[in-house]
């Protein structure tokens, strides 16, 4: 079993830096890759006031910080994973620019260096296709924030070989999280089951049911859950919501997994939850 020292994380956005912040954490090189200096800036001042935060806190010690920072660094070329052992792609949601980057890697990374993606929506068996490597990619699925959620989905394609489980779900114990294993089905565990409990509450609040205030306390104080839907409707961004129900929706074509009108009109004037400011609740008064 390969060694991984070296981590490169393609995308720097919400969970990109998330993820870049929790591999430099644990001890690995990371390298973290976006596609313009400012998108970079914004991932990487993100990753270090998280790192101050904690250091203020007294969980993290002046030499941690030191080391966490050094063992990060922030590029804009592909080149730059050349000497990666495992890369982790968190791009956007877009089959066409997963499978232009997974072709581009492809020819970058070593022969044997793993190639996984946080997609959670769209077929890694997909991305694994275009590339020679099937067998080194599979699906590694975390959640937001990432440095504080415990799971990762491990997902499993049909070519990716019992090995690449194995250092997938090695590397993310070594994480500090838990793997669960999933095979490459639309929505994976969390999701399948997650959106319909987001859906059912749009709908609720659509068909005029409850209120958005009474609908996440019930869920918050009945379930014992720490968010309502609403709230965490808006901290997992409505566009994201929108694309995993989308995906899960075009491959079982079940109606539970229908876009509620609400929602798609939401994401369409731009109402994508906390990341822009206003979702289902407004954030512009911070
Ligand atoms: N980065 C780093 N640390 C963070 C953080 C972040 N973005 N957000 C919170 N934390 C830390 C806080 O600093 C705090 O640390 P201390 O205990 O050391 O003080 C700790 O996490 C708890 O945070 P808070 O006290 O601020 O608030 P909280 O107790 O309410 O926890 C929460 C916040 C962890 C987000 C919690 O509300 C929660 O678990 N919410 C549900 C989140 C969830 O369900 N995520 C999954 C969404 S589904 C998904 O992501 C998959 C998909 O494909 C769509």
């Amino acid at each position: 079993m390969a060694t991984i020292r070296k981590v490169g994380v393609v995308g720097a956005g919400l969970m990109g830096s998330g993820i870049a912040q929790t591999c430099a954490q644990s001890g690995y090189q990371t390298v973290v890759r976006e596609i313009n200096q400012q998108f970079l800036d914004k991932g990487l001042t993100r990753i270090h006031d998280a790192w101050n935060t904690m250091a203020n806190k007294g969980k993290l010690t002046q030499q941690q910080l030191a080391e966490n920072r050094d063992r990060l660094r922030g590029t804009l070329e592909l080149e730059d994973f050349a000497d990666c052992d495992l890369v982790i792609e968190v791009i956007l949601e877009n089959m066409e620019e997963k499978i232009r980057l997974f072709t581009a890697l492809d020819h970058i990374l070593k022969p044997d260096a793993l190639l996984l993606s946080n997609t959670s929506s769209l077929s890694v068996t997909q991305m694994g296709a275009v590339t020679k490597r099937a067998d080194k990619i599979c699906g590694l699925h975390f959640f937001n924030p990432a440095p504080v959620m415990r799971l990762v989905e491990v997902v499993q394609t049909l070519s990716t070989s019992e090995t690449t489980i194995d250092e997938a779900k090695k590397f993310a114990l070594s994480l500090g999280k838990t793997p669960v294993l999933a095979k490459d089905t639309a929505g994976f565990i969390v999701n399948f089951l997650l959106i319909p409990y987001l859906i059912a509450a749009i709908r609720m609040l659509e068909n005029g049911m409850a209120s958005r205030d009474d609908i996440d306390i019930a869920m918050k104080l009945g379930c014992g859950y720490p968010m309502g839907p609403f709230t965490l409707l808006d901290y997992v961004g409505l566009d994201t919501t929108l694309w995993a129900a989308e995906a899960i929706y075009e491959e079982y074509k079940d109606p539970l997994y229908a876009p509620p009108p609400l929602l798609r009109r939401m994401v369409v004037s731009g109402m994508l939850g906390k990341k822009s400011g206003k979702g289902f609740y407004d954030y512009s008064n911070g």
